[in-house]
């Protein structure tokens, strides 16, 4: 009775005190927000005090003459104006990411342990400043819950370009997002050029037409599509999105999802039956002959170029949706796991990931990959038999959890693996917004309900995926992202407990506004409401 009281007592002192809770007009929303009286006008004569913090400052500079026409000047030293600060000492405070933000009378003090943080307490005062160009007297003290905060654009399906890229990369900036995963190969498509495989993009990048109208429509668009990045282009971008302290993860397909390369190089698929890229989408029968000698050549020069061109130690190599029949028609196949001992396909793919993981590690690389690379029961038209397993999938992996029972993630990290949660039902942005309206986006936690505290921290965030087989245009693509990115941005950064849908929809209207206003084309019905009958 008296612990029940108790419980009461506790409860009631922390709606009073979640009552008189600051909140900031800041997507994502920051962890600690103190409002003072008073406010800073950033007139011309303010001046950005960069310290060491030369890019930051000028970047600083460029978007308050973009959003706000003020023109201001940057200077090495001083004690007024934007003062841009690296602060060691607030490591323990805020972490590799966190800042402070001050705003004073006289001056807004931006302080972080290295660039990121102050980088992300730009991205926070851009949203504080009003029309007038003044900022409330505030501070804050922020930093974020996951270390993995995606967003995965699928652009072997259809061809976006550069430019929109750098666009989603701006966005993804604002709020915080440091990966973008970048899913450039499929069986539709082969979108990255590979010096020693020429014929990757040559052939494998453009098709002659593409399936509309659903999964299973005989409709067509009867048009060819195509296109790809040069190795140059791709180096642009990488440069682009580390100033914004995003790290590109490149998702390059395996051993499923490969039919544009087997349509390049016919050598490297199972069924011999292909003959140029698909133009239908869905899960397509074909994948690399695993037991050819060639193939491990092949994915081992490809993957070279890759860890070359990208500065980032985790490489993505898909594994989803393999359809076993291939592999299990092939005698060369059947005979290649007789003498490996392997006893099913799944037990097959787990034997081929392993080799690829064995490879990225020799060069000092993490694998990742979608949760069927652990073998399990992950879809309906699995046959038992495929599926049962007496490999172990290398224990440095990550495992990208998609599709399955929930079970599978606590399954996971008790076994060792570091996880990021990409569970379909909540973070496909190719689903409608009838499916997933942003109230469930927002709803989203990456951390299973149950899951003992001492796991959470093998559970490094979460991803939101833009799927493309849908989405030919880029109105389509933004109508989709935006405005459930925000949501995604919010769920990976702000901490469980500031977590307030009311407040988070009420912050996402200058955000909406300025997509609108940028020529973006944001989503007009995107909550639940807007669903109901
Ligand atoms: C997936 O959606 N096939 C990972």
């Amino acid at each position: 009775m008296k612990r029940l009281k108790i419980f009461w007592f506790l409860t009631l002192v922390l709606t009073v005190l979640n009552g008189f809770a600051q909140y900031a007009k800041v997507i994502p929303q920051p962890l600690e927000v103190e409002f003072n009286e008073g406010i800073f006008k950033i007139a011309s004569n303010v001046k950005i005090v960069r310290g060491e913090n030369t890019f930051n400052a000028e970047y600083l500079q460029n978007l308050l003459k973009e959003d706000y026409d003020l023109n201001l000047k940057i200077s090495r030293k001083g004690n007024k104006g934007i003062i841009l600060e690296v602060d060691n000492s607030l490591t323990e405070q805020v972490g590799e990411e966190g800042y402070t933000l001050n705003v004073q009378g006289n001056k807004i003090e931006l302080k972080a342990p290295n660039s990121k943080g102050i980088f992300y307490a730009i991205q926070t005062l851009r949203q504080l400043i009003n029309s007038e160009g003044e900022v409330a007297k505030v501070r804050i003290t922020d930093k974020p819950r996951f270390k993995w905060r995606a967003f995965m654009l699928d652009e072997a399906r259809y061809f976006k370009g550069k430019n929109q890229v750098k666009k989603l990369l701006d966005q993804m900036a604002i709020l915080k997002m440091n990966v973008f995963h970048w899913h450039l190969t499929d069986d539709q498509g082969w979108r990255i050029e590979i010096k020693k495989y020429p014929k990757l993009t040559q052939v494998g990048g453009f098709r002659s037409n593409s399936q509309i109208g659903g999964w299973d429509s005989e409709k067509r668009s009867n048009v060819s599509h195509g296109g790809f990045y040069t190795q140059d282009e791709i180096k642009e971008i990488i440069s682009y999105a580390s100033e914004r302290n995003i790290t590109i993860i490149p998702e390059i397909e395996m051993p499923g999802h490969a039919s544009a390369a087997i349509a390049a190089y016919p050598w490297l698929g199972t069924l011999g039956k292909l003959k140029e890229v698909p133009v239908v989408f869905g899960k397509l029968p074909d994948s690399y002959n695993v037991a050819d000698p060639r193939v491990y050549k092949f994915l081992e020069d490809i993957l070279l170029e890759v860890m070359h061109l990208f500065p980032a130690k985790t490489i993505h190599i898909g594994g989803d949706e393999v359809k076993f029949e291939a592999w299990k028609e092939n005698k060369f196949v059947q005979k290649f796991m007789e003498d490996n001992e392997l006893n099913s396909p799944t037990d097959l793919q787990i034997f081929f990931t392993n080799k690829i993981s064995n490879l990225l590690e020799n060069y000092n690389h993490r694998m990742m990959g979608w949760n069927e690379i652990l073998g399990g029961n992950v879809h309906e038209w699995q046959k038992k038999e495929d599926i049962v397993s007496k490999e172990q999938l290398a224990p440095n992996t990550i495992v990208h959890f998609w599709k399955g029972n929930l079970d599978m993630v606590t399954d996971a990290v008790k076994r060792g693996y570091d996880i990021v949660n990409s569970y379909h039902v909540y973070t496909y942005l190719d689903y409608n917004y009838s499916y997933i309206p942003i109230e469930k986006s927002y709803e989203f936690d990456p951390i299973p309900i149950g899951l003992d505290k001492k796991y959470h921290e093998k559970v490094l965030g979460l991803g939101c995926q833009m799927w493309g087989e849908w989405i030919p245009t880029v109105k389509d693509m933004d109508r989709m992202i935006f405005p459930r990115i925000a949501a995604y941005a919010e769920v990976g950064w702000t901490s469980k407990k500031r977590k307030n849908f009311k407040v988070f929809i009420d912050n996402l209207n200058p955000i909406l506004q300025k997509w609108k206003e940028e020529g973006i084309n944001c989503a007009d019905k995107y909550r639940e409401v807007d669903f109901k009958k």
